[in-house]
């Protein structure tokens, strides 16, 4: 059977790396976005018989058409990442009620939404493997990151929850929490004012966090466990 592999977020940053992990070590991949011709172009630059869908996490139909049209597609997804998410930097008095929303609907809320549409079709296939990308921001908490930290924060009580609820299915859940890794989302930090802090003197590759995503999809025996991923950032915080 095939390995089918679902990443949403995949168009880009993290998800596209751990998809350019993934793709020669023989699996099936849907990358998912909201963007579709973005995701498609990410899929067919890996070559090989990888699907593109549209999709926004924080919309419970999106998410269940979804997960309907990749089965269709591909089969029963046995594995999960989740690297869809945003972050609105503010001060928590001059953050507006809807960015509030839309950190918590797209980094938890959708994640909570794959995972149980997923987890659905694992029990029925005896087993699967999910991969959560929280923050090390959601450990330490940051000034100006309240909300984007809850949510991530709220990804690991979700995920260690869940691994709980679904290990006897031989279901397993994990979480990866990067520090500053180079991507769309940190391009406009400037790296020379944040280096100073993080013990290995550089913001990390999307390709360094995609090897740790697989290796924790992969492990037959880790649960419930929150991997980070950080240069020692987490030492100095
Ligand atoms: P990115 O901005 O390059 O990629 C984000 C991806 O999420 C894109 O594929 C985008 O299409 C997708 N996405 C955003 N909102 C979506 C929605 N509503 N529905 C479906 N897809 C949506 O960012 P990056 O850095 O690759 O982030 C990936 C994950 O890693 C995020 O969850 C982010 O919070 C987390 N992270 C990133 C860090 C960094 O330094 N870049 C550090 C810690 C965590």
């Amino acid at each position: 059977m095939d390995k089918v592999c679902a990443i949403f977020g995949g168009s880009r940053g993290i998800g596209r790396a751990v998809a350019q992990v993934m793709a020669p070590k023989g699996y099936r991949l849907a990358l998912v976005a909201r963007d579709l011709r973005v995701a498609q172009a990410a899929a067919s630059d890996l070559g090989g018989d990888h699907l593109a869908f549209s999709c926004d996490v924080a919309k419970e139909h999106d998410v269940q058409n979804t997960f309907e049209e990749m089965e269709k597609r591909l089969g029963p997804i046995r594995f999960l990442v989740n690297a869809a998410g945003i972050n609105r930097d503010s001060l928590l008095v001059r953050t507006k009620t809807e960015e509030m929303v839309s950190q918590l609907h797209t980094n938890l809320l959708g994640s909570m939404l794959t995972c149980r549409a997923a987890v659905k079709t694992m029990i029925q296939q005896q087993g699967g493997s999910i991969v959560n990308v929280g923050s090390i921001i959601g450990l330490k908490g940051n000034s100006g990151q309240s909300v984007y930290s809850a949510s991530k924060g709220g990804l690991v009580g979700f995920s260690r929850a869940l691994a709980k609820e679904v290990a006897r299915k031989k279901i397993r859940v994990n979480v990866i929490a990067p520090g500053f890794i180079h991507t769309d989302m940190t391009k406009h930090l400037k790296e020379e004012h944040f280096k100073k802090n993080i013990p290995l003197g550089r913001f990390g590759e999307a390709i360094e966090v995609a090897h740790a995503v697989v290796f924790l999809l992969e492990s037959p025996y880790i649960t419930g466990h929150v991997l980070v991923v950080d240069g020692g950032l987490q030492l100095t915080m």
